[in-house]
């Protein structure tokens, strides 16, 4: 059995936000190798709970080997967040935490397909049981939406000639592994010396499709909000400036002392309520220059946290 080690990121800002205490009930949407979860029980000793939830089987079974110490005061559920509220009642939570995007062992291990560094199938789905994968994706989606998905998700500005060269190399052979598709990406988009490899953006937009990423963390959120207590706090880490982008709008849209009439932000169709949030910092936290060096991979994550009035 291959050690699932994940570091996980922003760890300290995320027990300032959380604050996590005995007692209290905490939810983890995004266990992964169990970095933050374990940092959460540890400070909500001695008899703080965690639910836990995943769609990883292989992060969950690791998780529940490493936390196998804290026995019944940690929950594992192999389902997504956006389900979380089924699991939990309303108002019942203290702090709930999302992790958005994926793991290192995700995409270290190249049977996974998320990574175009490591030959592996196209695979990409967080939960092994989905029946999408990035292969079909990548061989069933026409020019136009693989273009728009690239554009939209990935934020590659060549994305239509990039799409045309995956359908005409399909149409010669099925793409089926990571290098295949990276191949044709770069022969499409040669590199010349720029940072970031063509595919990279490509290889992002799939995994963010296959496994319909901005849907569950809207989702996620909206039910990580509804279970939280008056007083709890909800911190989210993301990694896509997509995702950041709709949990600044969740958070600057409970914390407004406003609603506003036909979801248009005008002065004169303002209707003045209590805000519902308090935003624990205006702008999103980062890591700082130790934890970059320490963790490269930690470099595009921005954490956001809100108090529940
Ligand atoms: C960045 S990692 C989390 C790392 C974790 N915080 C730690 O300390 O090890 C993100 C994890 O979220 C999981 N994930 C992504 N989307 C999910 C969803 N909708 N529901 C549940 N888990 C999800 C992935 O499978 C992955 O294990």
């Amino acid at each position: 059995m291959t050690e699932f080690i994940h570091e996980p990121v922003l760890l300290e800002e995320v027990l300032s936000a959380l604050q996590p205490a005995s007692g209290g009930l905490y939810v983890d949407g995004t266990v992964g190798g169990g970095g933050h979860a374990e940092a959460i029980l540890e400070a909500s000793n001695p008899d703080g709970r965690l639910v836990a939830f995943d769609r990883d089987d292989l992060a969950l079974a690791a998780t529940a080997r490493r936390l196998a110490r804290f026995g019944g005061r940690l929950q594992l559920h192999r389902e997504s967040f956006a389900g979380l509220a089924k699991r939990l009642a309303k108002a019942s939570c203290d702090g709930v935490l999302l992790d958005l995007g994926v793991s290192s062992p995700q995409l270290d291990e190249a049977e996974r397909g998320f990574s175009f560094q490591v030959e592996g199938p196209l695979d990409m789905r967080m939960d092994r049981r989905q029946p999408v994968t990035a292969e079909q994706l990548v061989n069933e989606l026409e020019t136009g939406q693989l273009a728009t998905i690239f554009w939209e998700l990935g934020g590659i500005r060549r994305s239509r000639r990039i799409a045309r060269a995956i359908v005409e190399q399909r149409d010669m052979q099925r793409l089926e592994t990571t290098t295949q598709l990276a191949e044709t990406v770069e022969r499409a988009c040669p590199r010349r010396g720029a940072r970031t490899h063509p595919a990279t953006g490509v290889f992002q937009a799939l995994r963010m499709v296959v496994n319909d990423e901005l849907d569950q963390a809207q989702a996620g959120l909206d039910a990580a909000w509804s279970v939280l207590k008056p007083g709890g706090r909800l911190a989210v880490i993301t990694f896509h400036s997509g995702e950041d982008r709709l949990v600044k709008q969740f958070s600057r849209g409970l914390a407004k002392p406003y609603t506003v009439r036909g979801g248009i932000d005008v002065p004169e169709l303002r209707e003045p309520r209590e805000p519902l949030a308090r935003e624990l910092s205006r702008k999103a936290i980062r890591p700082g220059a130790a934890e970059l060096e320490r963790n490269p991979r930690s470099r595009s994550a921005q954490l956001r946290a809100l108090e529940k009035l």
